[in-house]
Parts: C-alpha cells; structure tokens; sequence
C-alpha cells in the first residue's frame, strides 16, 4: 500500500470547558449551569461542577497527551471564568489559561483554543444571549482580553464550536441549552450575530498577531451513496447538503453558516425569505467578507446513506447494521462520512481542512486489573483514519485530525454516562484516570505515520 507522507500533518485530540474542567467555584454561572438544574433535562441527573477535575489536574493530564505523541491539543476557554458577571476580568481565570497554555507549550505542544464552546454566562442569556445584538460588545471584550494575555504565544484560535448545535438545537427549544423556543426570524439574527462576533474577533487577533490562525467549526451530518454507481450520486448528494430546507431545520444545517464566511454571502434561496435581508445591517457583509477563517474545521462523527430507488429517484435508505451501532443513537459509525464530507465541503471552499473533532462513543468496562479493552473504538479510529488517507491521496488538502476526545467527559444532556474517550475516567473512585486500549492504538498510529 502506498506510504502517504504525514510529516507536516497535525494529530491532536479536543476536550472543552464545561465537560472537563469542574472547579464551579472558580468562575460565575454558565447556561449549562442553569441547564443541568432543571430536571429532566441530563439523562443521568450529573452536571459539570467536578465534571473531571481538570483544572486541578491539568498538568497531570498534560503529561498523558504528551504520552501520546500529539501535536495538537485542542481545548476551550470557559467565558464566565474569563468574565465576571460585573463584566470585569477575573485574574485568577485567567491565570488559569495562561498557565494552561504555558505548560502545553513547555510540554512541546501546540495549543489550539477554541474561544465559544457553549458555556455562555448566564447573565448575557438574560439579554436574550445571541439573538440581541448586544452580545458583539460583549465578546469583542472578552476576546481583547483573552488575545492581550495569550497571543502570540497561542497561534491557532477558533471562534465558535458548532452553531448548529448551539443556535440549531438550543434556540428551538430542543435538549439542548439554552432551550428556550425563538421564532424563525429570532434564530436567524441568533446566527448572524454569532457570523459577527466570529468576524470582530478574527480582527481583533490577526491584529494583534498577523501570523495567527482564526478558524470557525461546523459540523454536519453527511449525505452517503449507497449501493453501485456512487460516483453517479455524488453531485447530487452533495447539493442535498448544501440547500436549505425551507424551516427552522435550517439552522442545524451547514451553508446558512458556512456560505457567508467561506463565500461571502449567504445562500440566495435563504436571503429572498421575509424578514433576513432586514437583519443585515450596512457594512455586515463587508466585515464577514474580511475575516474568512484560515481553516475549515470540520466536526465530522456519522452520515446518512442515499440510494436510488426504481423508479430513479435519490432517497433516505434507513436500514443500519450491528457494527455501525454506538453507545449514542445519532451516532452511526460511518467512516465514509469523512471521505465524502472532507470532499463536498473541499469542492465547495477550497479551504484547507482540519477535522477538530471525530470520536467513537461505546460503553466501556474497567476490568479488574484497570485495564479497559475498548476494540470498537480502536476500530473506529483506524477506519476513520484511514479515510482521511484516501482524502490525502486525492489531493483533498487535509492538514490535520483531532480525536474526540482524550478523556471521558460530561456529555452534555447524556451526561457521565456516555464515553468518548481514550482515557477512562473512573468516576466512582476518585476520578482516576486509566489508559484505553484506544490511547496505545492511536499512539501507534501516530508515531508511525511521522516516522
Ligand atoms: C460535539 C461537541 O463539540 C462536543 O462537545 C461533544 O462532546 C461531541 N461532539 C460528542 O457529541
């Protein structure tokens, strides 16, 4: 088989704020905060107060993903721990991210923050969170301080983490924070001021570090051939991702997002309805336009397969099998979604890629001699690499792969229960943290691909 050069590529792994960090005295309140008290609304009643523990044990965990051979570790920024509810900075949080930062560097790695990963302070949800324009104000301030303390030495920032989560799922009252239920038009400012605090913010950093990155994640669910003639399919399916269905369903998709900041524009069908071409203001575009993000990051996990049925026409083929089956509903393993995600979005863009986040999600066991012998994910991991390799091969200009995640974390509204990680953290003794049969496969790969 052929040896692609993997020299310059970038392997990392990601973990975000919420999910790891705990230390809830340490900083103000947070929409997930506000989320997890209500009941019903985290499936095993956990919250991220302790969450892993990892602002007390971030050196210790350090060392681990250094142990892994990684180049690139991904991490977020809590914004209420940066940002007091007064609006005044809080030292001590900071000194938290700058020490963080300093001691990934001292650990020869490279770090890679992600500015807005869902835990938004809960006294700007109180003015309507991103649906009131106000918010620019107040994320140009919160990232003037964050690049004050922390650049140059951090060289690659991402603005937002998935708005199709975050805006897609939280604005309409879905299981997801803030779940609060905004018309139409409400969503659709929500996601307009996020495309403008992402463009104050690309200004603010390239300003002080013209040599910086500033990136945007998306994700999305990726439209797969199925059966013979995929070729056939592949225009076609990739047009399927890119049009706006014509309802709220939207805003969980990807161009409304991705068009504006990669084009310049947003898409014509979504521009012509009542009420958007109002929301832009004068002089808008002009500053999306300016702060196209150096990457496209994608957040790729699992697709749906389409197939031609007899009488020619392209439909949803729902059957899935055993294997594709993981520890989550939504997520299908479905290795081919990187291939043609990377692909339909590279034709689309021509933007280099870095795939921030892609993780397999299954029920572990810690057996007895601590040992957690997870070979579905080992699985998952080399079939999705191995994909990423056939999109290197075709000259698809992938950069790098982050996996997702390197700890088990607080899974959102699933909470502790699900597992992404490489490192199982036991959280009825301590929160012991014990190497996965997946972290020594995923070492493996990687120190062989640089070699
Ligand atoms: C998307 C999110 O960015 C991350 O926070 C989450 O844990 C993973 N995907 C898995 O669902």
């Amino acid at each position: 088989c052929e040896r692609i050069n993997m020299n310059q590529f970038r392997f990392g792994t990601g973990i975000s704020s919420y999910q790891v960090e705990g230390d809830r005295s340490g900083r103000d309140s947070c929409i997930w905060d506000d989320f997890c008290l209500v009941k019903g609304n985290i499936k095993d009643k956990t919250d991220g107060n302790v969450a892993i523990d990892f602002y007390h044990r971030y050196k210790e965990d350090l060392q681990c993903a250094k142990e892994l051979g990684i180049q690139d570790f991904r991490f977020s920024i809590s914004w209420p721990r940066v940002i007091k509810d007064d609006g005044s900075v809080n030292e001590e949080g900071l000194d938290f991210y700058s020490d963080l930062v300093d001691e990934i560097i001292k650990d020869g790695m490279n770090p890679v923050i992600t500015i807005f990963h869902w835990d938004l302070p809960s006294v700007l949800m109180k003015k309507g969170g991103f649906t009131n324009r106000s918010i620019i104000t107040d994320f140009i301030h919160y990232v003037e301080v964050l690049s004050k303390k922390l650049s140059p030495r951090v060289k690659d920032w991402i603005t937002f983490n998935e708005p199709q989560c975050f805006i897609g799922i939280g604005y309409q009252k879905r299981g997801q924070a803030p779940k609060i239920d905004c018309d139409y038009i409400t969503m659709a400012k929500a996601a307009h001021n996020v495309l403008l605090c992402h463009s104050h913010a690309y200004q603010i950093l390239k300003k002080d570090n013209p040599n910086c990155t500033v990136s945007f994640v998306n994700t999305f669910n990726v439209p797969l051939p199925y059966g013979r003639k995929k070729e056939n399919m592949e225009k076609e399916l990739s047009d399927i991702l890119f049009t706006v269905p014509n309802t709220k369903e939207e805003f969980y998709t990807l161009s409304i997002y991705s068009d504006p900041l990669y084009l310049g524009s947003y898409p014509e069908k979504y521009l012509k309805k009542t009420g958007i071409s109002e929301i832009i203001e004068d002089g808008d575009m002009d500053l999306i336009r300016k702060s196209k993000p150096d990457y496209l990051c994608l957040n790729i996990y699992t697709g749906t397969y389409y197939r031609n049925n007899k009488e020619g026409k392209t439909v949803i083929y729902e059957k899935k099998t055993e294997s594709e089956k993981t520890d989550l509903p939504w997520l299908l393993r479905r290795e081919k979604s990187i291939y043609y995600g990377c692909k339909y979005l590279y034709n689309r863009y021509k933007a280099p890629i870095i795939i921030t986040e892609n993780g397999g999600c299954y029920h572990d066991r810690l057996l007895k001699d601590k040992t957690v012998h997870d070979k579905e994910r080992c699985q998952y991991l080399r079939k999705y690499l191995h994909e990423v390799k056939q999109c290197i091969k075709e000259e698809i200009d992938i950069r790098g792969y982050y996996y997702w995640s390197l700890f088990d974390n607080f899974e959102w509204e699933w909470g502790e229960s699900k597992r992404f990680g490489l490192v199982y953290i036991d959280y009825k003794d301590h929160l012991k943290r014990y190497k996965k049969d997946s972290f020594f496969a995923y070492q493996r790969i990687i120190k062989k691909s640089r070699s």
